[in-house]
């Protein structure tokens, strides 16, 4: 199964994501995460590039989505292995609500992998400025207003469960266990 996670900066899909595979595992899956922008060469680049102080052009923006989707064919392999849930922190579905013009973002990830399942954590824009550091070109509240929108039309195209990502991490982490359980089969009374 694959899984991915996805929200505005500051969601907390890192925590998230370390709290649902430990608790994964201790149900006896066997469990394997990915992230993206990944540790390639690629994914380096676009790191650096994201804290360009010329970043928001038009010209950078577009090289920006050639190299997510580049950095994503090169774990294409990783999502093959069915003897795992595979969790991913970002997607191409990243690239669908951050980068543009849409159409054109879909032909560069064509060949992507569609998740078994989208968990979308939803926060509100004005908590997101104030969680990140400002350092990269998209943590601003205008563009992140518009990111946050376009990812509740594009889960409607997947299987998806939309969790409150502004209650405390514990909360959070006992709502995605609850969306989750169901797909894999975990009996809802096992969930604190
Ligand atoms: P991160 O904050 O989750 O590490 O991701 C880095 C930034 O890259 C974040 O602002 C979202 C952005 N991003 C895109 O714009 N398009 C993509 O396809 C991906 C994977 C990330």
């Amino acid at each position: 199964m694959y899984i991915v996670f996805e929200g505005i900066d500051g969601a907390g899909k890192s925590t998230q994501i370390r709290m649902l595979k430990e608790w994964l595992e201790a149900n006896g899956f066997r469990v394997e995460t990915l992230v993206e922008p990944t540790d390639s060469e690629v994914g380096k680049l676009i790191r650096k590039i994201l804290e360009w102080p010329d970043a928001q052009t038009d010209d950078v923006q577009r090289i920006l989505a050639l190299l997510f989707a580049a950095d994503r064919m090169l774990i294409m392999d990783k999502l093959e292995d069915e003897s795992k849930i595979i969790i991913s922190d970002r997607s191409f579905i990243s690239s669908l609500a951050y980068q543009e013009p849409r159409e054109w973002v879909e032909v560069l990830n064509k060949y992507a992998k569609k998740p078994d399942l989208l968990i979308l954590l939803d926060l509100d824009v004005k908590k997101s400025v104030g969680r990140t550091s400002g350092k990269d070109t998209f943590e601003n509240e205008k563009f992140l207003t518009g990111v946050k929108a376009n990812y509740l039309k594009i889960a409607e195209n997947y299987t998806h469960e939309i969790i409150d990502a502004n209650n405390g991490v514990n909360k959070v982490s006992s709502d995605i266990k609850k969306a989750v359980a169901p797909y894999l089969g975990i009996c809802p009374d096992c969930i604190q």
